[in-house]
């Protein structure tokens, strides 16, 4: 597809992601539960994304109203909806990228894994199509609980002879957000300067930020780590709160879900040195899913990268979050093997 097709502001945007060449590859992205509270802001910001030429919105229900109203946007991505398991194969054939926020969310005094009777096998069903009718696509699962769903969907893939661990992704990019936005207010510095990288799963204390490695470095006492980290720990439950009934992070989670699929499309694309934190098959600890930094490339997931140099508090942490992430990957095995 011709670069003189597209708007100046986004072929320039283009060339600032390091495209010389005229072309851009057309890539399909699909959102599944793209009506939801999550996937309508994630439909709308993928829309805006210049790398994409094909969106597709599945969802169980209302997804032509929202296919309908995002397809009017005037960027490059032709637009589909569709609705009901019987058009959920049109909507993965040939995808490059599936991202899930299909599930319920968590309302107050529930956690992460109250959620798993539920999702577990909207998960499970989900990714037995993906691997019937795209099983090339990297999978980026923000479903909950993300420290079972991932393991869900490995086992669903090993089942149907598909899986290849470069292309499954835990989206815990949220945590991360949190964790940039959190520190730059404490430490005072430019929140678009910060790196903090976020290792372990997504729920509670298995949310490990690495604040000991957070860049522009800054003086912060012990004590304001250990309420920096609670802080990220707990960004889902804040949220959950305030909401109070009415679910869980959307418009922080959609941008974060937006930044990781483009993240995986720039990797798929050739674009070097693309690395984002996520829940990987990994060899990093002796769990086998944990979430460090990884380097994305043409085939997925490049390189999952070590931890780096820990301080003795997040040692402590790392230690303490262990038994309850491999009880939860377990929890997600046996569900899948049921
Ligand atoms: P929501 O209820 O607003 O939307 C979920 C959507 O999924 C609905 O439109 C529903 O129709 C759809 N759905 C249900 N079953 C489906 C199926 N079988 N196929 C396709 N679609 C289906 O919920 P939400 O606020 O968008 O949250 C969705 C999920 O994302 C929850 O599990 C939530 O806990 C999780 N979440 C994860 C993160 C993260 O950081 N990974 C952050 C926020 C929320
Ligand atoms: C989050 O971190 O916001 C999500 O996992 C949703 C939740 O239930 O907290």
């Amino acid at each position: 597809r011709s670069v003189k097709s597209l708007t100046t502001a986004s072929s320039s945007s283009l060339l600032r992601r390091g495209f010389s060449s005229e072309s851009v590859p057309d890539r399909k992205v699909a959102v599944l539960g793209a009506a939801g509270g999550i996937g309508q802001p994630l439909a709308l910001l993928m829309k805006l994304n210049p790398l994409v030429s094909t969106l597709s919105l599945y969802d169980i229900a209302n997804t032509p109203g929202v296919a309908a109203d995002v397809s009017h946007i005037n960027t490059r991505s032709e637009v589909s909806g569709y609705v009901g398991e019987e058009q959920l194969g049109k909507a993965l054939e040939g995808a490059d990228v599936v991202i899930i926020p299909a599930g319920v969310p968590r309302k107050p005094g529930m956690t992460r894994d109250d959620l798993f009777n539920i999702n577990a096998g909207i998960v499970k069903g989900l990714c037995q199509a993906i691997a019937k009718y795209c099983p090339n696509a990297l999978v980026n699962m923000i479903s909950n609980p993300v420290n079972s769903t991932v393991p869900i969907a490995a086992e669903v893939f090993k089942k149907a002879g598909t899986y290849d661990e470069k292309r499954l992704f835990g989206v815990t990019t949220l945590d991360v957000v949190r964790a940039k936005t959190f520190y730059a207010g404490k430490a005072n510095v430019p929140v678009a300067e910060v790196n903090v990288p976020v290792v372990g799963g997504h729920a509670g204390i298995t949310i490990l930020p690495l604040f000991s490695q957070a860049t522009p470095k800054a003086n912060l006492s012990d004590g304001d780590i250990n309420a920096l980290t609670k802080r990220t720990q707990d960004g889902g439950t804040e949220v959950v709160e305030a909401k109070a009934g009415k679910g869980s992070a959307t418009l922080s989670m959609a941008y974060a879900g937006a930044i990781f699929a483009d993240a995986c499309l720039k990797g798929l694309n050739g674009v070097p040195d693309v690395v984002e934190c996520s829940f990987v098959q990994s060899t990093v600890t002796e769990l086998p899913f944990f979430a460090s930094k990884v380097r994305l490339g043409k085939n997925g997931v490049e390189e999952v990268l070590g931890l780096g140099p820990l301080s003795d508090y997040e040692k402590e942490g790392l230690e303490k979050l262990k038994p309850e992430l491999q009880s939860s990957i377990e929890k997600g095995i046996k569900f899948a093997n049921q």
